[in-house]
């Protein structure tokens, strides 16, 4: 933590004490400091005077929480370098990865600035001649979040910057592994302006108790949660009884296509950013290949010779390009995915070597089929299982099927292809030709169990927004 430049931005850690939760750093086992948790009681009061703030907050102009949140994200850009750090050390992605993190996490915040101007109503042609028809909008209130450790700051600020551009307060509790980062960017919203009751941090070694506390208190009226589909089927339970806004972004096993006419040295470049990126760690990391008939040899040959490139290490070591899996129990599932897929007779092409602490080879698994565990379910490590297919056909029905339908990816140069393929796949998002598809410019969001609700974009501000249908009669 010595690294830490800035000391306002560590300024919340604390003395370790019963109540307090320590961060380790996932490269090196190291406990890197201790924070403050909260009880149900205090987070309930922390509900309370968000609800007063978000009262104060909504009176302001969309210009002023437009400037505010513009300060915001200049601070972040301002402190990348610092607050990256926080994030290797926390999370173990590489510096460089960090880095590109704390850009992409401010972007939203400079969008939804730009946004918050623009929550236009409409005014409504009306059937009857003394009538005046329009909608206006309005925030929804105080808003909710749970967030990940696989994104620790954009993941906030994906949902935080939406919610206070609409004019509605925000509580989000960040993973237990990876708090640091996000109460740094909670540090620097507070420096630009943002009321501390308006933007709070939680956190307690009770995940379910805070899920429960959130679903359940009526003065929240939004909760939005990026996690697995498991516990998001939970919180929309919970929800139900209050009838809450959601937004759910949930997991994905996305399928990453190659055909015979593709450029395979730009899918070779694609595939391995979608699937080592944070060590496989992502919601929209290329779950599963699958390789036509005609390229297969090929791709494989030129995949695998990139993958034995890449440095594992740590984070903070020059040239590193696979961190560490983020705790033991993760690096646990996924080597009984990779030994229950050789089980099944899947061939090792390369990795699975034995590595030490939270480390992981990157792994290449050939003659892979579809029945396998390994491609029915979300990996979330350094691992690319490889499928041959031989028709069009066959292999929509395959990248179909599944329950999750957040990104996929395929490369091919025929144009009508591309249109036919890219209608047929039943995902939220396709990368066509392009391995990294995120961007705050456009809607981020699964169909079928990967979610519900759109992030970023345009559309990501309405989550936050109700509209409001304004009569006037007697003209
Ligand atoms: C995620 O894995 O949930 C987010 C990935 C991204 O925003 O690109």
């Amino acid at each position: 933590m010595q690294s830490i430049k800035n000391r306002s931005l560590i300024s919340f850690l604390c003395e370790p004490s019963e109540t307090t939760l320590a961060v380790e750093n996932p490269a090196t086992g190291e406990i890197l400091g201790h924070i403050a948790t909260q009880s149900r009681d205090e987070i309930g009061a922390v509900i309370g005077r968000s609800h007063e703030a978000q009262k104060m907050w909504q009176k302001r102009s969309a210009k002023e929480r437009a400037g505010i949140l513009r300060r915001w994200f200049q601070l972040m850009m301002e402190n990348q370098q610092d607050l990256a750090r926080l994030m290797t050390l926390e999370q173990g992605k590489p510096l460089v990865e960090a880095k590109g993190e704390v850009a992409y996490g401010a972007s939203f915040i400079e969008w939804f600035a730009e946004e918050a101007k623009r929550t236009y109503g409409e005014t409504i042609p009306a059937p009857m001649g003394d009538r005046r028809l329009v909608t206006i909008k309005q925030p929804v209130g105080v808003a909710a979040a749970i967030t990940p450790w696989n994104f620790p700051i954009a993941m906030i600020t994906r949902k935080a910057a939406p919610a206070l551009a609409a004019g509605c307060s925000f509580i989000a509790k960040p993973a237990n592994q990876t708090p640091l980062s996000a109460y740094a960017t909670a540090e620097l919203a507070y420096q630009a302006g943002i009321p501390r009751d308006l933007l709070t941090l939680v956190v307690n070694q009770s995940n379910s108790m805070i899920g429960e506390v959130f679903c359940s208190q009526p003065q929240i009226r939004k909760l939005s949660f990026t996690g697995s589909t498991q516990v998001g089927r939970l919180l929309l339970a919970q929800c139900a009884n209050d009838v809450k806004r959601t937004s759910m972004e949930l997991g994905g096993n996305a399928p990453f296509i190659v055909f015979d006419d593709a450029d395979i040295d730009k899918a070779v470049q694609g595939a391995i950013a979608s699937k080592f990126r944070n060590a496989g760690q992502t919601c929209v990391c290329a779950n599963r290949f699958y390789v036509q008939d005609g390229v297969y040899d090929s791709f494989v040959d030129k995949f695998v010779a990139v993958v034995k490139q890449l440095k594992i290490g740590n984070g903070l070591d020059h040239g590193v390009v696979i961190g560490p899996v983020i705790e033991e129990k993760a690096k646990h599932g996924i080597q009984a995915l990779i030994d229950r897929a050789i089980q099944q007779g899947a061939t090792v092409a390369y990795g699975d070597t034995p590595q030490p602490g939270l480390f992981m080879a990157p792994t290449v698994l050939t003659n892979v089929q579809q029945d396998m565990d390994i491609v029915k379910q979300e990996i979330f490590g350094p691992v690319a299982p490889i499928i041959r297919f031989n028709n069009d056909e066959e292999l929509i029905e395959m990248a179909n099927d599944t329950i999750y339908g957040l990104a996929c990816y395929f490369y091919s140069r025929d144009i009508g292809r591309v249109w036919k393929v890219a209608e047929a796949l039943e995902y939220g998002m396709v990368g066509i030709n392009e391995g990294i598809i995120s961007t705050e410019v456009a809607p981020f969001g699964g169909v079928k169990q990967s979610g519900l609700g759109r992030e970023g974009a345009k559309q990501g501000i309405d989550e936050y927004l109700e509209i409001k249908y304004l009569c006037f009669g007697g003209i």
